[in-house]
């Protein structure tokens, strides 16, 4: 069955498959409603279902607040309809940004940083996202953390880490050069640092998830705040970390932060630091009052959500960047 969609405030209608969610039933008519990991994930995709039936597919657990669930909002990457709708959904302009690699550095055996200059000013907030076309394959679109708050030479930061077979991550790996281009879309998503001055600090962050959090913990450090801030850095084995000399640089300038890195691979004989992640969490502290920033792979987010949940953390202390597969 096939049924109309129509969208507010743009008035743009479309008709979808009851098999197709909205997100790509709009894409395959080339509107194009904001989205992130269209897998139900990051929740750039909200919309308010205004009328008509549907089915709301699984999500990430806190990706709608009760409140947001009351207004009758959906994530619509995951939302099928059943009858013709009428949704407020946000579509994006069809903004780009062109820029060029300024340098690649490798971080680790498997991450790279990448720097991007943008022919002109990309304003974003710290803690948000970029996509970024696939060089050669202008129709695929990859999304990207920035690592660092907005600096003033206008460059961009990101930490990327390597896919087998990814198309965006073996191009970078394989092929990319200075001076290449890159074509961005506009900055999305709300992972941001809370102004609540006076609580704690509980950083998360897995693999190549440090990048939002490092640009969080630099921007409580440029905006004065000296509340705790303790990071938890996880990683498989000890040489797929990266940036630790600078978040122990960090520990010794700002006597607020803390720094536990931790692995999970169990054989490593020549680690004497911490073990697997979130356990390590569980057992150095009492979170509740804690201001708690998350990110690493969906997996990984949604088991520490249950394990703060389960601490007294509540909801609206917990904010979290999934780093999802593309769709
Ligand atoms: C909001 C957001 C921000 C992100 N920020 C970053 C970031 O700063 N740094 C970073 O390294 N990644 C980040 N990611 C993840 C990154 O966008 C995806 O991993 C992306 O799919 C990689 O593109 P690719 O072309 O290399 O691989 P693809 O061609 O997309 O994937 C190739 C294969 O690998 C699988 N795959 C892809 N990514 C993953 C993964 N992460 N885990 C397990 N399997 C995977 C795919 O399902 C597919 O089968 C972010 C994701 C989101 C949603
Ligand atoms: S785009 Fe729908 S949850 Fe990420």
């Amino acid at each position: 069955m096939e049924y109309e969609i129509c969208l507010e405030p743009s008035g743009i209608c479309f008709m979808a498959n009851e098999n197709q969610n909205i997100v790509e039933a709009a894409k395959a008519h080339d509107v194009a409603i904001k989205h992130g990991c269209a897998s139900g994930s990051c929740g750039d995709c909200k919309g308010t279902i205004l009328s008509g039936e549907s089915e709301q597919g699984p999500f990430m657990p806190l990706l709608l607040t009760p409140a947001e669930r009351a207004a009758g909002m959906g994530i619509l990457c995951k939302l099928y309809p059943r009858s013709p709708m009428r949704l407020r959904a946000e579509v994006i302009s069809g903004n780009i940004w062109n820029s060029h690699i300024v340098s690649l550095n490798k971080l680790a055996w498997n991450v790279l940083e990448l720097t991007l200059k943008p022919e002109n000013a990309y304003p974003y907030r710290t803690g948000q996202y970029a996509r970024m076309a696939v060089p050669e394959h202008q129709d695929q679109w990859r999304s990207y953390s920035m690592a660092t708050p907005p600096q003033d030479h206008g460059e961009l930061v990101f930490h990327i880490r390597e896919i087998p077979g990814g198309l965006f991550s073996q191009w970078l790996f394989k092929k990319a050069q200075c001076g290449d281009s890159i074509t961005l879309g506009p900055p999305q998503g709300d992972f941001a640092l809370h102004p609540e001055q006076n609580r704690p600090m509980l950083c998360i962050a897995a693999g190549t998830g440090l990048a939002p959090i490092e640009a969080i913990i630099q921007e409580s450090i440029l905006q004065g705040q000296n509340r705790p801030v303790h990071l938890f850095y996880g990683a498989k084995k000890q040489a797929d970390f990266y940036h630790l000399d600078q978040l122990q640089q960090w520990a010794q300038q700002y006597p607020q932060i803390t720094v536990t890195p931790t692995i999970s691979d169990m054989e490593d004989t020549h680690w004497t630091g911490a073990r697997r992640l979130l356990p390590s969490v569980a057992a150095r502290g009492h979170w509740q009052n804690h201001e708690v920033y998350l990110c690493g792979s969906p997996g990984m987010i949604e088991a520490a959500i249950d394990l703060l949940l389960s601490h007294g953390v509540s909801h609206a202390h917990i904010h979290f960047d999934a780093f999802a597969p593309n769709g």
